[in-house]
């Protein structure tokens, strides 16, 4: 088989900047061994995140200059929603500055206190804005989700029974059922489009509204036409479409398969819920044809959109995970199995055994990928789930090493090197020590903490 190359050529270019490995040392230690701290001109392969770090096309560039800055009725909103529209038919889409933004309206109106809201998983920033109203978020994946080591297709499939039991137990409390795809937090697996329409279908039964986190849509969708039975020889696009059709709303964040460096979308088909919603915005966000965004980003995401479903781009990027997980695995490293759409994740846990989760292998490996080789990835494990609202700390079911690769940014030299890191820190990951963390804030640690090596 030839190689899957690139879809694209390159027309502008940035340099990134070399360091040495003891230069690095500085920094991180500089930094408190906490990666969000470094400046990012001191990184040389970033994979903190996938959001918003995305390269724009040739074509968003240009319609950039056709943005219209009014402040209400711009036509750069019109050709946003109509773009949103030609994939997830929602009544009303109301523009975000972000994803967080819509989950925070959508959670001021439906959360409180005594209100439980579950999900495949929820990601942490949905969490938090649940968590904030007073409300319980419950993370209801199938059994195999959790297992690093399982190769089911679907590992972010909603275990439906559960939610069942779940809607039974809770009743009137559960305000609406949540689905995010890809599942993020549980390695960027996808959910069957059979599973988001069964669990629509028991959402639906209980007389709950039904809200996809739509984030990466497209990895979820081009997923489906790989894996799922029947799915194969029908396009991206059909596919996308019948993900929402049975859905009465959806959070966006634009900064993922939007290609949009910032913006996301709260949509939805209730009259009173999308009013409820709007007069939120208004407060918080800004006018309902702009959101908090300028007109240039709203015709960024209109274009992004189109190119987003593009099956060329989508085999390639699905298949650049792949092809670093088959190399990690190769050399034994452990990783989420199979590769999920946006990232590669590393079970820090079973590579670095002699380091207990609560001494936080996954920072250990995520400091050291950076100090060998200045790469930037992200913990997710105790550091980031462990600490609990009561300020005790529990292990996390998993202690993994997310590198999120933005979109259409590296190419596969990159990954080679990155692959040739690992090699190294491999060849002695006996020697890797713990953390300790020496200060940490009341909630989200994982941004601000610092840490000590032990
Ligand atoms: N939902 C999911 C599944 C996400 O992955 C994110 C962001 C959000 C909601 C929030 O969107 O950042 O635009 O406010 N995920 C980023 C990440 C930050 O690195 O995974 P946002």
């Amino acid at each position: 088989m030839r190689t899957i190359i690139e879809p694209f050529r390159i027309k502008a270019v940035e340099p990134i900047r070399m360091t040495t490995r003891d230069e690095r040392a500085g920094l991180i230690a500089a930094a408190y061994y906490n990666l969000f701290a470094l400046h990012s001109d001191d990184v040389l392969i970033d994979l903190l995140t996938d959001s918003g770090t995305s390269a724009m096309s040739a074509r968003q560039q240009a319609a950039l200059m056709s943005g219209d800055e009014s402040y209400a009725g711009s036509p750069s909103f019109f050709r946003f929603e109509a773009a949103v529209k030609d994939l997830m038919p929602f009544k009303y889409v109301i523009p975000t500055h972000q994803g967080r933004a819509a989950e925070a309206i959508l959670f001021s109106i439906l959360g409180g206190a005594g209100k439980f809201i579950p999900s495949n998983t929820h990601f942490d920033t949905t969490r938090g804005n649940i968590e904030a109203t007073g409300a319980e978020a419950a993370d209801l994946v199938i059994a195999e989700g959790l297992d690093p080591t399982s190769t089911h297709p679907f590992k972010g499939n909603m275990d439906l029974a559960r939610l069942d039991a779940y809607l039974v137990q809770h009743g009137a409390a559960v305000p609406c059922v949540m689905i995010t795809v890809t599942n993020n937090a549980g390695g960027g697996q996808p959910v069957s489009l059979e599973n988001i329409r069964a669990t629509a279908k028991i959402a639906r039964a209980h007389g709950k509204p039904f809200i996809i986190d739509g984030c990466r849509f497209a990895e979820n969708a081009y997923f489906i036409k790989m894996r799922e039975p029947g799915q194969g020889d029908r396009p991206v696009k059909d596919i996308v479409r019948d993900m929402f059709a049975g859905a009465d709303g959806m959070t966006m964040s634009a900064k993922k398969d939007a290609f949009a460096n910032i913006g996301g979308w709260l949509a939805l088909n209730d009259d009173d819920l999308a009013q409820a919603a709007r007069n939120r915005l208004i407060l918080t966000e800004g006018f309902p044809t702009y959101g908090g965004l300028a007109g240039r980003d709203l015709d960024a995401i209109a274009q992004g959109l189109t190119e987003i479903i593009d099956e060329d781009y989508l085999r390639y990027r699905l298949r650049s995970m792949a092809y670093i997980g088959e190399r990690l695995e190769a050399m034994g490293v452990p990783i989420v199995r199979p590769t999920g759409g946006h990232a590669v994740f590393i079970d820090a846990r079973r590579l670095l055994p002699h380091i207990p989760p609560k001494e936080y292998p996954g920072q250990a490996l995520a400091v050291a990928l950076y100090l060998e080789g200045g790469i930037r990835s992200c913990e997710i494990g105790t550091v980031m789930f462990g600490l609990k609202p009561d300020g005790t700390e529990v292990e996390a079911p998993m202690d993994l090493v997310r590198m999120a690769f933005p979109r259409r940014v590296y190419t596969q030299s990159h990954a080679d090197y990155i692959v040739e890191v690992f090699e190294e820190i491999v060849a002695r990951k006996d020697a890797l020590k713990g953390m300790k963390i020496i200060w940490q804030p009341s909630a989200m640690r994982h941004f601000t903490a610092k840490f000590a090596p032990l």
